[in-house]
This record gives C-alpha cells, structure tokens and sequence, in this order.
C-alpha cells in the first residue's frame, strides 16, 4: 500500500470573486520510504501541493488517500490527529519558539499529544541525537547556526514519530555548505529510519539527494522520473 495516493486533485482559490484553479488535475502515489523531490517555476503550485498532501487543506476535487485513509472526507478534527499521527512538516523559516531551548522547541508536539514530562524529554533527547544535535539542546535557537536551527526543527517534526516528513524549500535560507548538512541529515533519516520523505527545492544540487524528481508546471505534473535519469539528462 503507497504512503500518499493523489488522484486527480484540482485546488480552485477564490480572490475577490475571481477563480484561480493552482492545480489542474495532479495523480501521483509515493511508496513508503521513498526521498521524493518537487521541483518547478514559482508560482507553479508546488506550495499549494504541499500543503494538501500535509492535510492543511482540501483539494477542491479529487481524491487524496494518505496511509491507506481516504482523508479528503475527513472532519478538521480528524485531519488534526491524522497529521499529529503521520506528518512531520519543515518549511523555510525553521519556525522554532525563540524564546524556548532547542529541546523545549522539540518537546511542543509531545505537549500537545498529551505525553507526561518523562517521557517528553527523553524522547526530545533522542530526537536531538539522531540530527546531531544533543550538545546543543540547552541553547535558544538564536544561539545556534542556521543549519543547526533546520535540524532542531527536524528533530521536532520527527519526535511523533511520524513516517512522512513533509519540507518546503528547507534549504532556502541556508548557504550551499549549511543546506548540504540538513541534506545529509534527511538523507541518513530516509536510508536508515526509513522515513518518507518529500521535498520542495528550486537547487538541482540540493535536488540530487532525493530518488526521485517530479516537476510541476502550471498546477499539473510536467515530469516524474528518478533522479539518475535527470543528472544523466
Ligand atoms: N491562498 C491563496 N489564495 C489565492 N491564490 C493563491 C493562494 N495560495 C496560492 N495561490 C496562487 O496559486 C498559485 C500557486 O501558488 P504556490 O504557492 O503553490 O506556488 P509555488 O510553486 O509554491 O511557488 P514558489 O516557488 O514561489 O513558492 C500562485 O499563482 C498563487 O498566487
Ligand atoms: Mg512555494
């Protein structure tokens, strides 16, 4: 059974009346443990893509089936728990608490799942550990590296133990050799926990660490191939 079926999915905003359709009619499936990357023009409708297959909203038609579940009937409070229970999310701006440690950061999501202290601590710890970062989990994220930053947050959308880790654009505010390290983090996170993982770049460079490219273009799937294929030309 594939992770994430997409049949057919359209998403039609409306702005003042006026109808944009972002995604005309995208069908794709990812099978657990594939390193997925979406590429494409801005404004191709990766971001919109994304934010559907993170359960943050609903296609205007089509179907998405995420882990075997039907999700585009689901409720808001059942997209919640299944997003609780199944997605991790990166995105660009890191998005940690500034005020909090690298740990307290990783710890939110244990928080609001309702797990005792204990527990949400040496889970966060284990978490920190698996992205290299356990030296540094009393620091406040203005105190750490934009890399390191990336990592905590990782760490944070790994801790519920969630096999599909969603991430847009995670590299776009990092220098080569920074982004090149959470590459390598996530690359070591698919290969050897086996975590799915689907990822939105605009760098071809960064885009050789995925298995698979797909391109977008103009709210419909313009290719889908592995990626030796792409570097090969
Ligand atoms: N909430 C919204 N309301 C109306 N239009 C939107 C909304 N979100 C996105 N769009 C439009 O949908 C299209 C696709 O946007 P999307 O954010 O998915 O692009 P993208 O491929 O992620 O671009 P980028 O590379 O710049 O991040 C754009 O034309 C955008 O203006
Ligand atoms: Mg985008």
């Amino acid at each position: 059974m594939p992770l994430i079926e997409v049949e057919n999915v359209r998403k039609v905003y409306k702005m003042d009346g006026v109808e944009f359709e972002a995604l005309k009619g995208v069908s794709f499936t990812v099978e657990k443990e594939e390193f997925v990357i979406i590429m494409g023009p801005s404004g191709s409708g990766k971001s919109t893509l994304m934010h559907i297959l993170g359960a943050l909203d609903v296609p205007t038609s089509g179907k998405y089936i995420l882990n075997g579940k039907d999700i585009t009937s689901m409720t808001r409070d059942e997209l919640a728990r299944v997003r609780n229970k199944n997605i991790g999310f990166i995105f660009q701006g890191f998005n940690l608490l500034p005020r909090m440690s690298a740990l307290e950061n990783v710890e939110l999501p244990m928080l609001y799942a309702g797990l005792p202290a204990g527990e949400r601590r040496a889970k966060a710890k284990q978490a920190l550990d698996l992205v290299g970062l356990l030296e540094w989990a009393d620091h406040r994220p203005n105190q750490l590296s934009g890399g390191q930053q990336q990592r905590v947050a990782i760490a944070r959308a790994l801790v519920n133990d969630a096999p599909l880790l969603l991430a847009d654009e995670p590299t776009g505010n990092l220098d080569s050799k920074t982004g090149v390290q959470v590459m390598e983090t996530l690359t070591y996170l698919n290969s050897e926990r086996g975590i799915t993982i689907v990822l939105v770049t605009h760098d071809s460079g960064i885009a050789r660490y995925g298995k698979r490219i797909v391109r977008v273009l103009d709210g419909m799937i313009s290719s889908d191939m592995p990626e030796e294929q792409v570097t090969m030309g």
